[in-house]
């Protein structure tokens, strides 16, 4: 059965929607939210440990009613079903999409619950030491060697839960940059190092050229009898794996219905097992579940991933906002942007319709940020009082973790400010000096979690997959392709033969001939 294929633009929501917008692009809505003494009850959901306040943003509640009008048009429900029964959503690719199904305990696949136990014992033996190196020693430092969803979803979490980290050092080599390469080595013996190369496909070139490299390092010190005690592999293509040398009892599988930057939940988050533990890896999961449950059964006017992508897709198709922030108050976050832009930014950046037609609409969002409160000194300015419309997603939890109370309270006070000035700015204030005037009316959602579990951080990584496939189905693509990377891959196969071959004449375009012979010169001359 194929996804629902309707062209949101030619539904009767989507004029309705457009005739709307008319009405209330103009509107400053602080003077709507002050007479409303009830708008932030309203326009709040409340699930588990978390609280999602979206009364900030330039809506009425035509525009829910709307906008939920829109998502049962295009047929969300369906479309929802589907993708967790099984079925081929990812047309393109022929294959099913069930990242969810790494986290449903209770009908949870055999080969997934064999993976995770040999992913539990495995990390259980290099945490307690028992896991020899070559030397006789004990695994210290942990390298991943994966990018893309094979390196962004672990490391995020990696720091997101370095509360809960245990005495390994988890190092992340993703670039094809062999300096940053040489740096990382420079720290590592390679007596008490475990090589985990992480690669779906395992034809990745940056991973291949990096674990060669690094493999080869490894035997300057010890013997290939001792790769095995040091290096093993996350795949689907065993026998790439094998080739590259990994022994079999050393690989750890994944399947072909995972895909990459929705990886961080199968076998690719062995990093993660080693740097928390088990215990803490199989609390995310279950709090992914969680959000997966409150997603597949919760009203759409309820429900936290629907809400967040119908505002967004408010903002972005009628409104026009190019783009669109996030802001976690956490210095444990730190990594969450870079990986929400390949799950995002990956799966939503298409211009073609389930049809194959060229698609006459804006699609994915650009999404960008950082972590709060060093945000407000740097692009916070242009939020306040540039030109564009940034609709920004502010997260924040409500204890900290190491019980400084007194830096938590500042911080969640910036957390709570930036929302309110950014709404309100100086509208109830008479300011004659026009550089001091803040129009406010910025849309900003406050998503305010109890406290930075594993749980919870695996219910909001679930809650942003689920709102990019809402907003997928909502524009009408397939959020689960990504077949605008591969040119990239393949000029550069060229290129690189040109610079090894020494012949830049083999490219064609005389700007990329240029730059070429200004980088490696024509050695021919
Ligand atoms: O080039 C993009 C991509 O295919 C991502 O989708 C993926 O996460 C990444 O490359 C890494 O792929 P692999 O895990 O197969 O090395």
């Amino acid at each position: 059965m194929s996804l629902p294929s309707i062209n949101p633009t030619k539904t009767e929501t989507w004029k309705a929607l457009e005739e709307h917008f008319q009405k209330i692009e103009n509107l400053q809505m602080q003077d709507v939210f002050e007479k409303d003494s009830d708008r932030a009850e309203r326009f709040k959901i409340e699930w588990q440990d978390f609280y999602l306040d979206y009364s900030k943003n330039r809506i009425t509640d035509e525009t829910i009613s709307l906008l939920l009008k829109l998502a049962e048009e295009v047929e969300l429900k369906e479309a929802i079903a589907q993708q967790f029964s099984g079925e081929k959503i990812n047309e393109t690719e022929d294959r099913a999409v069930l990242h969810t199904a790494l986290r449903d305990f209770e009908n949870m696949k055999p080969e997934v619950k064999t993976t995770l136990q040999k992913m539990k014992l495995f990390s259980e033996e290099i945490i307690s030491g028992n896991h020899k190196g070559f030397t006789g020693k004990g695994i210290t430092d942990i390298v991943n060697i994966g990018i893309g969803g094979s390196h962004l979803g672990p490391e995020m979490v990696v720091e997101a839960l370095q509360f809960y980290k245990n005495h390994l050092k988890i190092h992340f080599i993703a670039n094809i940059d062999g300096d940053d390469v040489s740096e990382k080595l420079k720290t590592l013996n390679p007596e008490t190092t475990l090589f985990i190369i992480v690669s779906k496909s395992f034809t990745t070139q940056e991973t291949i050229v990096n674990a060669s490299f690094v493999r080869d390092w490894f035997l300057k010190n010890a013997s290939k009898a001792d790769i095995e005690k040091h290096f093993v592999a996350v795949s689907t293509n065993e026998k790439g794996a094998k080739d590259f040398g990994i022994s079999e009892e050393n690989i750890f599988p994944m399947q072909d219905w995972v895909g990459g930057r929705f990886s961080l939940w199968s076998s690719v988050g062995l990093s993660i097992c080693c740097a928390v533990g088990f215990k803490n890896f199989e609390a995310m999961l279950k709090g992914a579940f969680g959000m997966d449950t409150h997603f597949k059964n919760e009203d759409f006017s309820k429900n936290i991933p629907i809400i967040l992508a119908l505002l967004s897709v408010w903002y972005n198709n009628f409104f026009k906002a190019e783009s669109e922030a996030v802001v976690p108050y956490s210095q444990y976050l730190n990594k969450l942007v870079p990986y929400l832009q390949q799950a995002i930014m990956e799966s939503n950046g298409k211009s073609i319709d389930l049809n194959g037609e060229k698609i006459n609409y804006q699609t994915g969002t650009i999404v960008w940020g950082n972590v709060g409160s060093n945000s407000q000194h740097a692009y916070f300015q242009l939020l306040h009082q540039g030109t564009k419309l940034i609709p920004t997603d502010f997260i924040g939890f409500a204890e900290p973790l190491a019980g400084n109370t007194n830096n938590h309270n500042v911080l969640m006070a910036n957390y709570l400010a930036q929302t309110e000035a950014l709404w309100e700015g100086t509208h109830f204030k008479t300011v004659e000096n026009p550089f001091k005037i803040f129009e406010g009316n910025k849309p900003t959602n406050s998503l305010l979690i109890k406290r930075l579990t594993p749980k919870n951080l695996g219910s909001l990584i679930a809650m942003y997959e689920h709102k990019l496939f809402v907003q997928g189905i909502i524009w009408n693509i397939f959020s689960y392709d990504q077949w605008g990377v591969e040119l990239g891959k393949t000029v550069a196969k060229g290129t690189l033969n040109a610079i090894e071959k020494n012949n830049p004449e083999k490219i064609e375009n005389t700007s990329t001939i240029n730059l070429l012979k200004k980088v490696f010169g024509n050695k021919k001359d």
